[in-house]
Parts: C-alpha cells; sequence; structure tokens
C-alpha cells in the first residue's frame, strides 16, 4: 500500500464554517526580527491581525473566537516587553470596544484574575458587562491564561464543595469538570490554529481541545488574514473527524 492508496477524506457537503475557533497568535517578534524592527512593534501590528481576525470571524458565520494573548507563562519575558503588551491590551479594548458592542460581539475573558493592574481589570469588567446580551459573534480573548492552572483552579472548587459536604465524589465525571472550567457554557473549539510554524499548545485548553482539529500555519500573526484564515477553514473540512470511533465510510 503506497501513500496514494490512502482515500482522501470525503467531500465535506456540510461547508459551513466551524463553530468555534481558537488560535494561537503566535510569531510577532519574529515578525519583527525578520524586518529589523523592534517587538513592539510586532505586538502592534499583531493587534491590527487581530482586529482583521474579529471582523473576519463574524462574516464568515463563526459563533465563538477564542484569541490566546497572554499566557501565564508570558510573564517571564523581560519586564519591558510585557509594559508594552499590557499597553496595547488596555488600549484594544479602550478603542474598540464600542465597535465590538455595536457589531453584536460579546466579550468574554478567561484567565487568571488575581493580581492583574487594575486598570487592565476594570477593561476587562466593563467589556464583558457592556456585551453580556450580544449573540452575533462570541469573542473569548485568553489573557494571562493558562490550560493547567485552569484545571487546578476546577480541582480546588470540586474539592471544596465535595469536602463541604455538597457533592458526592464518587458522582465528579466529565461535565463536573466543564461546569468548573472558565469555558463553562462555550462549546469545545472544533479548529485551533496556530501561526508562526510552532507545533505545540502552550498551555492552551487543554481539556477543550481533545478533539479538536490542529492546523498550523507557516505565517507569522501579524500577517493573519483572510485568506489565512480560509485556508485554515478549508484544511478542517478536509479532515475527517472520528472522535475515537469509526466513520460510516469506514464501517462500510
Ligand atoms: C505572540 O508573539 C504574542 C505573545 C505571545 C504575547 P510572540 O511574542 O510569541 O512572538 P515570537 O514567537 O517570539 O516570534
Ligand atoms: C503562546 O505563545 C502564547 C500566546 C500566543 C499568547 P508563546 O510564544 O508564549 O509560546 P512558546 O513559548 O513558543 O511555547
Ligand atoms: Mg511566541
Amino acid at each position: 500500500m503506497s501513500i496514494s492508496d490512502i482515500a482522501p477524506a470525503p467531500a465535506d457537503e456540510d461547508r459551513a464554517a466551524p463553530a468555534h475557533v481558537a488560535i494561537i497568535m503566535d510569531g510577532n517578534g519574529r515578525w519583527a526580527t525578520a524586518r529589523g524592527l523592534p517587538r513592539a512593534e510586532g505586538h502592534r501590528r499583531g493587534v491590527e491581525a487581530l482586529r482583521r481576525a474579529v471582523r473576519n470571524a463574524g462574516e464568515l458565520g463563526i459563533k465563538v473566537l477564542t484569541l490566546y494573548s497572554f499566557s501565564t507563562e508570558n510573564w517571564s519575558r523581560p519586564e519591558q516587553e510585557i509594559n508594552d503588551l499590557m499597553l496595547l491590551i488596555k488600549r484594544f479594548v479602550r478603542e474598540d470596544l464600542a465597535k465590538l458592542h455595536e457589531a453584536g460581539v460579546r466579550v468574554r475573558i478567561i484567565g487568571d484574575r488575581e493580581g492583574l493592574d487594575p486598570e487592565i481589570l476594570r477593561l476587562i469588567t466593563e467589556a464583558e458587562a457592556l456585551t453580556r446580551d450580544n449573540d452575533k459573534l462570541t469573542l473569548v480573548v485568553a489573557f494571562n491564561y493558562g490550560g493547567r492552572q485552569e484545571i487546578v483552579g476546577a480541582a480546588r472548587a470540586i474539592a471544596a464543595e465535595a469536602a463541604a459536604g455538597r457533592l458526592d465524589p464518587a458522582s465528579i465525571d466529565a461535565t463536573t469538570i466543564e461546569a468548573h472550567l472558565q469555558t463553562t457554557g462555550l462549546p469545545d473549539p472544533d479548529l485551533v490554529i496556530r501561526t508562526s510554524g510552532e507545533q505545540r499548545l502552550s498551555n492552551f485548553l487543554l481539556w477543550q481541545s481533545a478533539y479538536a482539529e490542529f492546523v498550523v500555519l507557516p505565517i507569522y500573526w501579524p500577517d493573519f488574514d483572510r485568506a489565512a484564515l480560509e485556508e485554515a477553514i478549508e484544511e478542517f473540512h478536509r479532515r475527517e473527524r472520528r472522535f475515537g470511533g469509526l466513520t460510516a465510510r469506514a464501517r462500510a
């Protein structure tokens, strides 16, 4: 049997966009360095790519877009770079919140809020409160987010309920865990995209990505545009999702 004997995935009748697309926005620094620019310029251009991604996701009919903007491990970067990133995040919310609200975007932030800059905390709270009833697109921003920390938080909350006698440990199942994750109520991502060619999750949505299709694009995040998003979605449609079972074709 040669590689050409392996039948391609069947043409997918349903070309609708995946309901939940999650993106690891990576490569801002390398984008800048390749052009002899400071890394901060890469991050600034990264925010423009983020704006485009939100607009395009809405137009393509994606219902949930999750963007990894800052990980719990990113605090280990130089202080100046962290300051640059925090400034950009604040500026983004200040400048874009009204437009996002007008466009029917519901904003939700996941990640650890403890110890955050009070101004960022205020902006996050305001963004969520203002847009809570919107339903065109849910924009989930993973900020100071770590998948392991999220699972640890869920474990702690569940253990506390059990210790208080409100929960029988034997009744704990996947639904219990999901109810205690920060993404509770959201569907799992169907498609996880990472730019910059790196093939790893870097602590992103560890639980939720169990059966997501993973598409790695070679381009750096500031170059991510409509064509790149469409390319990733096309690749998603070429995949055959099995969820551990057999497809109708394999059964035949
Ligand atoms: C992604 O770009 C943005 C953040 C992680 C905040 P990077 O800053 O990781 O860029 P590279 O990977 O160093 O090129
Ligand atoms: C992951 O990118 C975090 C974000 C995109 C916010 P990193 O650049 O931090 O990941 P590593 O260090 O290459 O794994
Ligand atoms: Mg990186």
